[in-house]
């Protein structure tokens, strides 16, 4: 499925070094347990994480699947360390071919409103603006409550961090 032979499926062995290059990249929030996440995605049946390593190294890593019509890219990290060298592009290529595999004819995305510098490179590789607002609901209420005083602490640590 994949051209590129330096990416691939999560394997065995590698989820911590995962963890800590999005944690590097600031893709991980405290609301969300990336652990659980890649569980949840590989558990799903039509999700997979992929990895881009360099001489064993891994170097990049995203989450794709899809909904049944569209797919999706969450999670797409470079290492501070790797970037502008074509990890992003080869990654999100490789998204594209599990997508394409998979049936589903487009993909979609989010950009959080604070990382819209990212903007200029999902351009480059094609993306464009959906003019959608995109809504969310948690569906676990207890765990709804928790997740709003979360995203409001870190909207605080933000607005400080702006002003600082
Ligand atoms: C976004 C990200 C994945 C890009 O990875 P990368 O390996 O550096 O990207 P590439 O080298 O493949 O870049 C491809 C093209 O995108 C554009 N681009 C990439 N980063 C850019 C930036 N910071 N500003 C402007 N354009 C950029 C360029 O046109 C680039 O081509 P060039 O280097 O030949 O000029 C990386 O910066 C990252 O991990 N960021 C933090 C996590 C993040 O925000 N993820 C997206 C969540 S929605």
């Amino acid at each position: 499925m994949f051209e590129d032979r330096s990416i691939g499926l999560l394997a065995e062995g590698e989820e911590r070094a995962v963890v800590t290059l999005w944690t590097r990249c600031n893709l991980v929030r405290p609301w969300n347990d990336p652990v659980d996440d890649i569980r949840i995605c590989r558990d799903s049946g039509h999700g997979a994480v992929l990895v881009a390593r360099d001489e064993g190294r891994v170097v990049g890593a995203a989450m794709t699947g899809h909904d049944g019509h569209r797919g999706v890219v969450y999670y797409l990290g470079v290492d501070p360390d790797a970037r502008r060298a074509g990890w992003g592009r080869r990654l999100v290529a490789a998204c594209e071919a599990w997508c394409r595999a998979a049936g589903v004819p487009k993909i979609n995305l989010l950009v959080r409103k604070e990382n819209l510098g990212v903007l200029a490179f999902y351009e480059a590789i094609g993306f464009a603006d959906t003019h959608c607002v995109s809504l969310y609901k948690a569906l676990d209420p207890e765990r709804a409550t928790v997740e709003a005083g979360m995203k409001a602490d870190w909207a605080a640590k933000l607005a400080a961090r702006e002003t600082a």
